[in-house]
């Protein structure tokens, strides 16, 4: 297989994650014969550097052209005082608006090595796999900026959804639950906005189309709690941006650490977007110790979603787990009796047990 991916490191810990995902794919395209051909392009605070704006337009171009994108992160204290079109962040919510790239999937399934690393009860989290889908493209992150500050002393931002756009996003939640354990949970603020009530009416309208599939409405407030009390309620959840923009860091705790979440950000015809669900941790960068699994699973998603190789993705999620099975982990993991490792020696394991995974699945199949 031949694939072009673009590679927006961004800020903070973004090129240290990144230099993890590409030895990952750089292994896996020797073990299994594709060509990835990588172009690095910049985003967020490093582009505002270099260019001056926070996506420059030969991003866009490149990204447009890719057959997949993989992002580090964006943003730091460097640049938290430009004003709001020139942030960072503006990057990263200006190349998902651009692709279009309204379904994000976050799933959250801890790992078994780190039942113990999570500060919530083994009993309590045991067994939790959830899917988390937030639609990613609209809501209040995508109000109208002119009105935000019209006056000096009144603020304003915008919730805007289309009808077509909270359909789509619902479709997806069902799609995924039919592919998982047909439990859907649609998460909104129904008792307060609007926004909410027309969400949940196109849910119930949505259901009579997945009659195999059960749902239920939670109210926000009230399943941020369930999540961490009762987290193996919860199957697939499908939800508006902010919402899951807030629920998706709180489901990390299950997993151990917030560096362990990978994402997905796609749209219908497959075209994707992959990143770890964190951010540019400024408290930890340039130090070498930053989790790299995030990424290093985002690039499965990658290899899963946007190409379609279930075998390599798999390959990587088992040598992770490998990894974690043998006790290493980097400092953001709590684990008795394990042995702490940097960034790089994290990936140097994850490469080793994807090397030799690949050696004894190939002897396998020579004699199937
Ligand atoms: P953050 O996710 O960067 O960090 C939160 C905490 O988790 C920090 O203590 C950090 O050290 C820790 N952490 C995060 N990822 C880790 C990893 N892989 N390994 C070990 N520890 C990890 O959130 P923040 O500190 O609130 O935000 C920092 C900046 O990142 C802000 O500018 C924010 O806008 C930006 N941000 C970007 C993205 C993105 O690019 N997708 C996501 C979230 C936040
Ligand atoms: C995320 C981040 C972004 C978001 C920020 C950096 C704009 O928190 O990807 O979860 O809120 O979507
Ligand atoms: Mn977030």
């Amino acid at each position: 297989m031949n694939k072009q991916i673009i590679l927006l490191p961004g800020d903070g810990v973004g090129k240290e994650i990144m230099e993890a995902a590409e030895k990952v794919l750089n292994t896996i395209a020797s073990e299994y014969g594709h060509t990835f051909t990588f172009q690095q392009q910049k985003i967020g605070g490093d582009a505002i550097d270099y260019h001056g704006v926070p996506l420059p337009d030969n991003t866009i171009t490149a990204c447009q052209e890719a057959d997949a994108i993989l992002l580090g992160a964006v943003g730091g204290e460097k640049w938290d005082t430009l004003p709001a079109h020139l942030r960072p962040e503006k990057g990263l919510l200006g190349i998902r608006k651009t692709l279009d790239l309204f379904a994000n999937l976050r799933p959250v399934k801890g790992f078994a090595p780190l039942l113990q690393a999570s500060p919530l009860k083994e009993d309590v989290i045991k067994g939790s796999d959830i899917l988390i889908i937030r639609e990613l493209t609209g809501g209040l992150y995508f109000g109208n900026p002119s009105e935000r500050r019209a006056d000096g002393e009144v603020v304003v931002d915008t919730l805007h959804y289309h009808r077509d756009e909270m359909e789509r996003i619902i479709d997806k939640g069902f799609q995924s639950a039919r592919l998982r354990r047909n439990h859907l949970t649609s998460v909104d603020k129904a008792n307060v906005l609007e926004s909410s009530r027309m969400w949940r009416e196109i849910v119930e309208e949505k259901s009579k189309d997945y009659p195999d599939v059960t749902v239920e409405h939670l109210l926000v407030d009230a399943a941020a709690m369930k999540l961490i009390t009762q987290p193996d309620r919860f199957d697939t959840i499908v939800t508006e941006n902010l919402f899951g923009d807030i629920l998706s860091d709180e489901a990390s705790v299950l997993t151990g650490s917030l560096g362990m979440l990978p994402s997905a950000s796609i749209r219908s015809d497959g075209v994707g977007l992959y990143e770890p669900v964190h951010g540019s941790a400024p408290d930890i960068a340039g130090k070498g110790v930053v989790n790299p699994l995030g990424m290093i699973l985002s690039v499965a998603l990658m290899l899963r979603h946007s190409f379609g190789l279930q075998q390599e993705a798999v390959e990587i999620e088992e040598a992770v787990n490998e990894c974690l099975e043998q006790g290493y982990h980097t400092p953001d993991l709590r684990i008795k009796d394990g042995t702490q490792v940097s960034t790089k020696e994290m990936t140097d394991m994850v490469l080793e047990n994807l090397t030799t995974k690949s050696v004894c699945n190939r002897i396998s199949n020579m004699y199937a």
